[in-house]
């Protein structure tokens, strides 16, 4: 028996349809339109936090001879998906309502080594002047039911324009690159419209997201046994200092 597990894109098209595409345009394309400063100001967001990422990565890596972001990604989410966001939840189209109700417009993914990076890079992200947490969502230390391990926050970071400060929203999910592979293949999984059966398959992808999990508990074990050799015969006096930083569970 066959089952669809997703109707996100037909759904998506219908509302699309259903808001006028010259509207749409219009909108977003506008001479006068709106969007296209607020959408310079969620760049201009998205940039500023991945700098701090890079700087800290950098630091670390000088200090501790070992750099904790395996790599960055950033994204700007489409004028079609922000609509359809809009119109889904009947909420009004206006660069207000877009700032107030669409936390996700900037959206940084860091992808670190260790869990315990990614706690550490978030404490300092959020210790730094002028950073605001919105919302904090832990899925690592409670993981979805289908398996999803990530840390996301949503922040609010200060932009400085020529005449004034901004605070602008960014979605920041970190995680490490087992959680990574884990979400990317999951998501290309859920997006098939059929598949052949979802309780196995949803079944299957859980226990990929557990063996991922044990897997990284094992590779971090052997970095730290190696850190502790390591500082223990004086090749790095601070090698150990952030890895002893305890997770929160
Ligand atoms: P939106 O999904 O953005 O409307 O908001 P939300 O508040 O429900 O977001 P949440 O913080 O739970 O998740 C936001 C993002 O995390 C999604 O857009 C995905 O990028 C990612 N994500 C969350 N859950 C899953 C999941 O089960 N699988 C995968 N692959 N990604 C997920
Ligand atoms: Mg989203």
């Amino acid at each position: 028996m066959e089952h669809s597990i997703s109707g996100g894109k037909a759904v998506r098209r219908a509302l699309l349809t259903r808001f006028h595409q010259s509207d749409l345009k219009a909108w977003i394309y506008g001479k006068a339109s709106p969007y296209r400063e607020l959408m310079a100001w969620y760049r201009c967001a998205m940039m500023e936090v991945e700098t701090k990422f890079k700087v800290m990565n950098e630091e670390l890596s000088l200090r501790y001879d070992r750099n904790p972001i395996e790599s960055i990604k950033t994204r700007l989410k489409s004028p079609e998906s922000i609509v359809e966001k809009l119109t889904r939840k009947g909420l009004p189209l206006s660069p207000e309502s877009v700032e107030e109700n669409v936390s996700d417009i900037a959206g940084v993914r860091v992808i670190c080594s260790y869990t315990s990076d990614i706690y550490m890079l978030s404490e300092a992200l959020l210790q730094q002047d002028g950073i605001e947490l919105i919302r904090e969502k832990d899925y690592i230390r409670q993981p979805k039911p289908n398996g999803y391990r990530s840390l996301h926050l949503i922040v609010a970071v200060p932009i400085f324009l020529h005449d004034q400060k901004k605070m602008v929203k960014v979605e920041v999910q970190l995680r490490t690159i087992s959680m990574d592979w884990w979400a990317s293949l999951e998501h290309k999984i859920r997006y098939k419209k059929v598949l052949p059966s979802i309780a196995e398959v949803e079944r299957e992808l859980y226990e990929c997201a557990q063996l991922g999990a044990e897997l990284e508990t094992r590779m971090e074990n052997i970095q730290c046994r190696v850190d502790e050799y390591h500082s223990a015969n004086g090749c790095h006096e601070e090698g150990k200092a952030w890895r002893k930083t305890k997770l929160p569970f």
